[in-house]
């Protein structure tokens, strides 16, 4: 079990009755933080993961918790002295409770400790933490066990991602989710859409029919991330960092995580965008979407300019392959098929072949337009929970389909592997 799981079984079915805890936690965190007399992105990125755990409780606002940590901090640097022994002093105040103390220490410890070898000043601060709280030195100085700051990350990563709504990502995303899981993987799953939260709001549906369900229902672990909050610009793409790397290292006993993103451009999506093995991009049958992927000259059949997400793809994709990753494989999924007349279709075919060449994108089938796509959502399922007895009349021939249309795409993320491509405008 991790820190962070350790920290949300502990702290967080507590953070209703007892407030003061979670401000003590900002309070531990912002005074190791303030030891030194830069935060490093390591020991940023615990600090952050902390924050969210905090902030995933219902009435929690994440502005608040990281207006609270940065005020901490503030104070701490402004007026050192005396705001240390306040801070000392108030974490003092829930030295009673032995839960809260080990919950504490822990959070200490994590941030101490989080880029390796904390420094003489942060030691000294953790032992003056533990003196506060009635602990014995002796106990801090034994060392964090290793499983608590994983350092790598899952399996694979997959991410589903166009910067224009509606295209069918969350569909895509649980879609991908649920076969995996069917296919035997371990999977969890990030939604970078806080505000809608479709991929999050499934698996708590999904989660009430398992706890009612006569058969098991596997429900994969995820969560939900809200927007960055107040925080300055120079502060939004480090946290944005932070927060995803931080989720990762979390996930990091997983085969594959999928991750669904907004449908608009944010900072959490370029770092998800850089982290992906895969990238799959859902585009209705539409020459609306085509367009948000690059500017067309129809009757040239030339591409004019790439969209700002294709853009952005290529830049993540070129810092990625910076840093010795393999390539990001960038699928690109036709969605809801079969609308469009039988001319307009050939059309749509041709030029999305040319912009696979040109934009660097692999071409996939992707899905119909289908009821069992959309139908399930508000019982928790997907079609890999029916089986033949829970169709229709007469709708097995769909079913099977559908199946069979997930299937290919699913085949597609499994064949994606360390792919050069480097897209060109003409
Ligand atoms: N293949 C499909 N067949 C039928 N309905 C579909 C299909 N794909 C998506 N839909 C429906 O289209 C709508 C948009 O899908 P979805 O919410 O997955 O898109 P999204 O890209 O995640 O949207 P947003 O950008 O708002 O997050 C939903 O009503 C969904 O049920
Ligand atoms: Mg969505």
């Amino acid at each position: 079990m991790t820190l962070l799981n350790k920290f949300a079984d502990r702290v967080l079915p507590r953070w209703s009755r007892k407030p003061p805890l979670a401000k003590g936690c900002l309070a531990a965190a912002a005074l190791v933080a303030s030891a030194d007399d830069t935060v490093s992105l390591a020991r940023r990125a615990t600090i952050d993961g902390i924050l969210d755990e905090l902030h995933d409780q219902e009435g929690v606002r994440l502005d608040d918790l990281v207006r609270g940590f940065q005020n901490a901090l503030d104070r701490l640097r402004s007026d050192s002295g005396a705001a240390r022994a306040a801070a000392l002093a108030s974490l003092a105040r829930l030295a009673d409770d032995p839960a809260s103390v080990d919950v504490l220490l822990r959070v200490a410890r994590a941030v101490a400790l989080a880029d390796g070898g904390p420094s003489a000043e942060v030691r000294h601060l953790v032992m003056q933490i533990a003196g506060a709280l009635g602990q014995s030195p002796g106990e801090l100085a034994s060392p964090v066990v290793s499983d608590d700051l994983p350092a790598s990350g899952p399996g694979r990563v997959i991410v589903v991602a166009n910067e224009k709504g509606g295209t069918g990502k969350s569909t895509t995303a649980i879609h991908l989710a649920m076969g995996l899981v069917s296919r035997g993987s371990k999977v969890a799953c990030l939604d970078l859409d806080g505000r809608q939260g479709t991929l999050s709001r499934f698996f708590d549906i999904r989660g009430k029919a398992a706890a009612r369900a006569d058969t098991p229902l596997v429900v994969p672990r995820y969560r939900g991330f809200q927007d960055a909050g107040d925080v300055a610009e120079a502060e939004l793409e480090p946290r944005a960092r932070g927060r995803f790397t931080a989720a990762l290292s979390e996930l990091a006993d997983h085969d594959v995580v999928v991750v669904d993103a907004p449908g608009h451009a944010s900072r959490l999506a370029a770092v998800a965008y850089e982290a992906a093995d895969v990238l799959v991009t859902p585009l209705n049958d539409s020459f609306v979407d085509v367009d948000a992927l690059a500017q067309i000259d129809l009757q040239q059949r030339q591409v004019q300019a790439p969209s700002p997400f294709c853009r952005q793809v290529w830049e993540e994709r070129a810092r990625r392959e910076r840093s010795g990753a393999p390539a990001i494989d960038w699928i690109v999924a036709r969605n809801r098929t079969g609308q469009l007349d039988s001319r307009n279709a050939r059309e749509m075919t041709r030029l999305l072949a040319l912009l696979s060449r040109r934009l660097g994108f692999r071409l996939q089938p992707g899905f119909s337009e289908r009821v069992v796509f959309r139908g399930l959502f508000y019982r928790g399922l997907t079609l890999f929970d029916l089986t033949e007895a829970d169709l229709p009349h007469g709708g097995l021939a769909s079913f099977e389909h559908a199946r069979q249309e997930v299937a290919a795409l699913l085949d597609a993320v499994a064949t994606a592997a360390g792919r050069s491509t480097t897209g060109q405008t003409e």
